[in-house]
């Protein structure tokens, strides 16, 4: 048996109490609403942390990427969502494989798309994406009907819309966040309507993200969230107004460091941007609001007080950091260490395997 605090540093750990408290959650709010719930994997990439979603009622899991998906299949994840474009020919053959061994879908917003994944043999659910505000990919909502019609018309299977909006999910206000879901429901709307003018049918439409999903379940337009942070939710997702109506979520993903060398003036940790993510910023010191963490480049952290007289950890101490983007920061590491019985006197329950690290094509 190993103690967390026996854990070599740094480390990336899960504080498996809050992410179960966190995955509980989330299962009873889509259950209680009606709705699908189809977690997003690209967050966690663990074939394992999917089956635990799947065992409490997701209908399977979102991904990003080709061979995310194909990781996770290897992995025994049976119900996969492509939530994104695949334009590439020789990815495409890899996503024609894959739909044969498990259930697949994949997301389009090209007629060019469709082309391909009709020439391939794919058997996939297609869901046209539509831009809902985020200015990324999806087409404007009035261009739906038409993708749809050439989905039918390739053979293929149109499964629904897919909206998502990534830019809302960290508006910080709760009433801006609103108004961009607002905004983003008026797209759906759209789209509807002018599926409904060609006669097409839409089974689904599936979007959401943790900052914003209670509002997609208010609108009544969503049929599935594919939230994906609220499992370890990070610093970024802490700074957001909460919603009203939101479950509470817990941190549960941690960078376990420890104060190497020590001044008057600052102690500095051995977890640097190697360790986490800084994308959406640094971390946050877990415990110790009265510490500022600032980049010590790729192996250091470097901590000073922030308030007068604030102490500053001794040599050799553990310092507990959330990191400011989940996402990014799992994809650093081969595996997490899932701890049990909290971060002080836990104790590791399983080494929990970053399935789809660096799957990224
Ligand atoms: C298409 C799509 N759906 C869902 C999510 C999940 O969002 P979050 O991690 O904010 O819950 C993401 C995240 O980027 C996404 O790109």
């Amino acid at each position: 048996m190993t103690r967390v605090e026996d854990i070599d540093t740094p480390a990336l750990v899960v504080d498996l109490d809050a992410m179960d408290r966190n995955l509980a959650a989330m299962a009873d709010f889509a259950r209680d609403h009606g709705l699908r719930l189809r977690p997003h994997a690209k967050m966690h990439k663990s074939a394992w942390i999917a089956q635990r979603q799947v065992a409490l009622g997701a209908v399977g899991v979102c991904v990003q990427k080709t061979s995310e998906a194909e990781a996770l299949a290897r992995a025994g994840v049976r119900d996969l969502f492509i939530s994104n474009e695949v334009i590439d020919r020789a990815k495409l053959a890899r996503v024609a494989a894959l739909s044969h061994r498990v259930k697949l879908a994949i997301a389009v917003d090209d007629a060019l798309g469709i082309e391909r994944l009709a020439a391939c043999g794919a058997d996939v659910d297609v869901f046209v994406e539509i831009d809902v505000g985020h200015g990324r990919c999806g087409v404007a909502p009035a261009d739906a009907a038409d993708l749809a019609r050439r989905i039918r018309d390739a053979g293929l299977r149109f499964a629904g819309l897919q909206a998502y909006h990534g830019r809302a999910q960290h508006l910080r206000g709760v009433e801006e966040r609103s108004g961009a879901i607002e905004a983003a429901g008026a797209a759906v709307r759209a789209a509807r309507a002018a599926l409904d003018a060609q006669r097409i049918e839409c089974a689904l439409v599936t979007g959401a993200g943790s900052g914003s999903f209670v509002l997609e379940a208010a609108s009544g337009l969503w049929g599935e969230l594919q939230v994906g942070s609220y499992v370890f939710m990070d610093r970024d997702y802490a700074d957001n107004e909460s919603m009203p109506g939101a479950p509470r979520f817990d941190h549960a993903l941690f960078v376990k460091s420890q104060v190497m060398s020590r001044h008057a003036d600052r102690a500095v940790v051995d977890a640097g941007h190697k360790s986490h993510a800084i994308d959406s910023g640094l971390p946050r010191v877990w415990g110790r609001d009265d510490l500022e963490f600032a980049n010590g480049g790729d192996e250091h952290g470097i901590l000073r007080a922030n308030r007068p007289g604030a102490p500053l950890p001794a040599l050799g101490e553990t310092v507990w950091l959330v990191p400011g983007h989940c996402d990014p920061t799992v994809n650093l590491h081969d595996t997490m260490v899932g701890v049990r019985g909290g971060l002080e006197q836990g104790v590791v329950e399983r080494l929990i395997r970053v399935d789809a690290r660096g799957a990224l094509s």
